[in-house]
């Protein structure tokens, strides 16, 4: 059998008096209506409480919760464990159109009956507006299991190109002996299904820790896959508590690989405990990680200033900048500064509405919870202290929920802790270079973080486009050209990046599936 041509899911427009608007609406009130929700841990296919509850807090609403969560306890992740690894012969022996086919009706479920119950919990339960919830939890999430399909049925046909004579050589890919690990963060509900979906449909069985802060929109992925025909045992949810669920699955002798997106400390943390845990496994864990960002637009003198404003907003905005290819440093050549460049920026970022993501009129919703909000407003005060301007923003309100005005701080030392620490929160540093410096400027981009996940460049001119893309060649794993540096498409930018940035083994593309897969040659004498 051949999987069809596969297209990116159409984004819907969510215009007013559109059909989608009204029922994404519907689906919001009535998910308002009836929370908050109940989630148990998930293992072999049953719902257990443990009775150990924790909540997930809305971030527009502090003093209510979208759902009361049970933590995995011990005996819940030992049992969850032993299931995954039960189920897996199983699995893996099934046909491959089999799992193919369970995953392709997963992608429709997403993408038609179920899109605005997941966007609701995203946008409820993550602060998504309903933008940035259609391109996460509908496209993305539908894109990443139909792609994902026709990556591994390419990945599958990969065979050596040479027999001799008398025999016959080929490559069986198995799944990892042992069981994966998905870790996944609250930013990107299609990311929480990547990370689980992606080593499963190669024949894996998957234990999957979800953010605390994304639990609900999460476990609706889980249900949705079982809904596709996904059978018990072979994704095994367990939310929380991180550091403890964390600690006993990587001490397993049979954990395979480790799928995570979350922040670099955190992936640090975890490489650190799996080296010291070496001795104890089967094999070498394989270690996937897609970590932070500090993200740049590059201008250059001969940029169209419009669309590097409108663009630079949006990369710095978009969802709070709570995407690990947030905009967070932007290089602007003094003569477009003085020149539109700065008057424009302030005009744009002084539109954006802020307030909860559910009213359709609201640009930016809340970050995430306490922790980000103070973590935020530090940063910003630190910025002040060491003489940084704001230009714009730079105030909180935490009375209701989380919100932070959309914030420029402008800078005159390139090496101040906001042009080059990672701060998750819509702040955006500015620096202003003279503009015979484009050259050095770049390298100043290129030598001043530990990160390289994204970042543009903006420029009318060909030959400077090419100068900083070479100079910047380890800067960044998605560069972008006179547009924004977030919002790679599946299939179009695979995404990911180097450095302190992670493993770059590309979501969204065929290499990530390598990562998954054990490959055995067998050689037949005829
Ligand atoms: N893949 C997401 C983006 O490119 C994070 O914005």
């Amino acid at each position: 059998f051949k999987i069809p041509e596969i297209t990116n899911e159409p984004m819907k427009s969510y215009a007013p008096g559109s059909p989608e608007r009204k029922a994404l609406q519907d689906a919001i009130a009535e998910m308002e209506k009836e929370l908050p929700f109940e989630v148990p841990c998930i293992v072999n296919g049953k719902p257990v409480k443990t009775g150990k509850l924790a909540k997930q807090p809305l971030p527009w609403d502090h003093a209510n919760h979208l759902c009361t969560y049970h933590e995995a306890d011990q005996a819940a992740v030992a049992a969850a464990i032993d299931g995954a690894l039960a189920a897996k012969a199983e699995w893996e022996a099934l046909p491959w159109s089999d799992r193919a086919a369970i995953f392709l009706k997963a992608a429709d479920l997403v993408s038609g009956k179920y899109r605005y119950k997941l966007m609701a919990a995203t946008i409820l339960g993550q602060g998504k507006n309903a933008w940035q919830a259609e391109i996460d939890a509908a496209a993305e999430l539908t894109d990443f299991l139909r792609f994902g399909v026709k990556y591994v049925e390419e990945l599958y046909a990969v065979q050596p190109p040479r027999n001799s004579a008398g025999s016959w050589n080929r490559v069986e890919y198995r799944a990892l002996e042992g069981f994966v690990f998905a870790v996944s963060p609250f930013n990107f509900t299609a990311i929480g299904g990547n990370l689980s979906a992606a080593p499963i449909l190669v024949g894996n069985t998957v234990v999957w820790k979800p953010s605390p802060a994304a639990t609900y929109s999460n476990y609706l992925i889980y249900k949705i896959f079982e809904e596709a025909g996904l059978p018990a045992g072979v994704l095994q949810f367990v939310p929380g508590p991180p550091a403890e669920v964390v600690a006993q699955v990587i001490s397993h002798p049979e954990f395979a690989a480790l799928h995570f997106t979350g922040s670099t400390f955190v992936f640090k943390k975890l490489w650190k405990d799996i080296a010291a845990n070496i001795d104890n496994y089967k094999g070498y864990p394989r270690i996937v990680g897609e970590t932070g960002g500090k993200n740049f637009h590059l201008i250059h003198p001969s940029a169209e200033v419009k669309n590097a404003v409108l663009q630079s907003v949006r990369g710095a905005f978009e969802y709070q900048g709570q995407k690990c290819s947030a905009l967070s440093r932007l290089y602007v050549p003094s003569s477009l500064w003085s020149n539109g460049f700065k008057e424009q920026l302030l005009t744009e970022t002084a539109k954006l509405k802020v307030g909860p993501a559910h009213d359709f009129t609201n640009f930016i919703g809340p970050v995430i919870g306490r922790p980000a909000y103070d973590k935020i407003i530090g940063y910003i005060n630190k910025a002040k202290e060491a003489g940084g301007e704001v230009l714009i923003g730079g105030t909180g309100d935490d009375s209701k929920g989380y919100y932070i005005q959309p914030t420029v701080i402008l800078t005159k030392d390139p090496k101040s802790v906001t042009m080059v620490e990672e701060i998750f929160g819509p702040v955006l540093t500015v620096y202003v270079y003279e503009d015979a410096d484009f050259e050095k400027t770049a390298q100043l981009i290129d030598s001043s973080t530990a990160y390289a996940l994204t970042g543009s460049i903006f420029s009318t001119d060909r030959k400077a486009l090419i100068q900083a893309t070479n100079i910047l060649r380890n800067a960044a794993g998605n560069v972008y050209y006179n547009e924004k540096c977030t919002g790679a498409v599946v299939g179009q930018q695979p995404f990911g990046g180097a450095r302190a940035s992670g493993t770059n083994d590309k979501a969204g593309s065929m290499a990530i599936f390598y990562r998954f897969v054990s490959a055995r040659s067998i050689k037949e004498n005829f």
